[in-house]
């Protein structure tokens, strides 16, 4: 009996080994591979709930107790049926779990061939960081290729996932994490935090843009110019750092109250503290709302914020923004 164990375990090996042997190679398209993957898994699922309840239910029915006194067969084993039933799953298993590790190397071998960018979590967005160091929030751009996305978080623990290219990594304060994907068509993935992360965890709404090579160039011009251009008014740079700051992923500014207050028209309001006081909100409270949040918390928002440190005019220039908006 051992022997037959040792053969039949033999022979699922030897079906296994093409998968272990892809999984060796350097294989270019995790997604293709995940959804061969998911497709088996699939099969296999089906077909063993089929062969389970099938006779489950004909079962029932067939040996259903039919008189009061009847009484069940006595049935102490049957070692062919066992082995039957402790092999078969075995050999399935060992398939299965050989093709998971062929997924699950594609998933972590990035290919020699890619660029590296950065994505950092924070309550509640992701900043980005193109290989030239440009940082955008919550929206990835990259020419068509492979990328590797190195991955930490500022505040607790957020997860990147990116369903079009079948992968996700958690996102770790203090730690670095990565992932990789194949860009290979232009155009706009999402991208969505996976890890409930509170009370802003489903606005960690994301995009990678993957984008033609000469397009991605120009675009890195066009931001490097940009940031070169002194020119604009207060107010542009203002509208520019709320959004580029990632204060948008908590406050709206259409009027809807989000995780913070909404900030369209609150120059000039007054609002409550937590301590009951009233404050008026201007240019100055802003400053020191941005600086340190902490300080003077505004009832019924929490103590989520975290704190900017930004140059005396960023914080003017907010303030002119938040100014013209109604
Ligand atoms: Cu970040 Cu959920």
């Amino acid at each position: 009996m051992l022997k037959q164990v040792v053969r039949l375990l033999m022979a699922a090996l030897y079906v296994s080994i093409p998968y272990a042997a892809t999984a060796a190679e350097r294989v270019v398209d995790p997604v293709a591979s995940w959804n061969k993957h998911f497709k088996t898994w699939a099969v296999v699922s089906i077909v063993v709930y089929l062969v389970v309840t099938i006779p489950l239910i004909y079962f029932v029915f067939k040996y259903k107790r039919k008189r009061k006194d009847e009484n069940g067969a006595y049935i102490v084993g049957n070692t062919a049926i066992e082995i039957l039933w402790t092999v078969v799953p075995m050999i399935i298993i060992i398939m299965l779990g050989a093709q998971s590790w062929a997924v699950f190397n594609d998933l972590r071998d990035v290919p020699k061939d890619h660029i590296e960018v950065k994505a950092v979590g924070f309550m509640y967005g992701f900043e980005m960081y193109s290989p030239e160091g440009i940082k955008t929030i919550n929206e990835l751009r990259v020419p068509v290729g492979n990328v590797k996305v190195n991955l930490t978080s500022k505040d607790v623990i957020h997860d990147f996932a990116l369903p079009a290219f079948r992968t996700r990594e958690d996102m770790v304060p203090g730690e670095n994490t990565y992932l990789w994907f194949a860009a290979k068509e232009p155009g706009e993935y999402p991208v969505y935090c996976a890890e409930y992360c509170g009370a802003g965890h489903s606005q960690m709404l994301a995009k990678v843009i993957v984008m033609k090579q000469d397009d991605y160039d120009a675009w890195v011009k066009k931001q490097k110019g940009d940031s070169e251009m002194a020119s604009l008014t207060p107010e542009t740079k203002g509208k520019d750092l709320v959004e580029r700051l990632g204060c948008l992923g908590c406050h709206s500014i259409t009027g809807e109250t989000k995780a913070g207050p909404a900030l369209n028209g609150i120059i000039g309001k007054s609002e409550e503290l937590e301590d009951g006081t009233k404050v008026a909100i201007d240019e100055a409270f802003v400053k020191e709302k941005i600086a340190d949040p902490k300080a003077k918390p505004i009832k019924g928002f929490g103590h989520m914020m975290p704190p900017n440190m930004l140059a005396k005019e960023e914080y003017e220039a907010i303030a002119a923004y938040l100014k013209t908006t109604k």
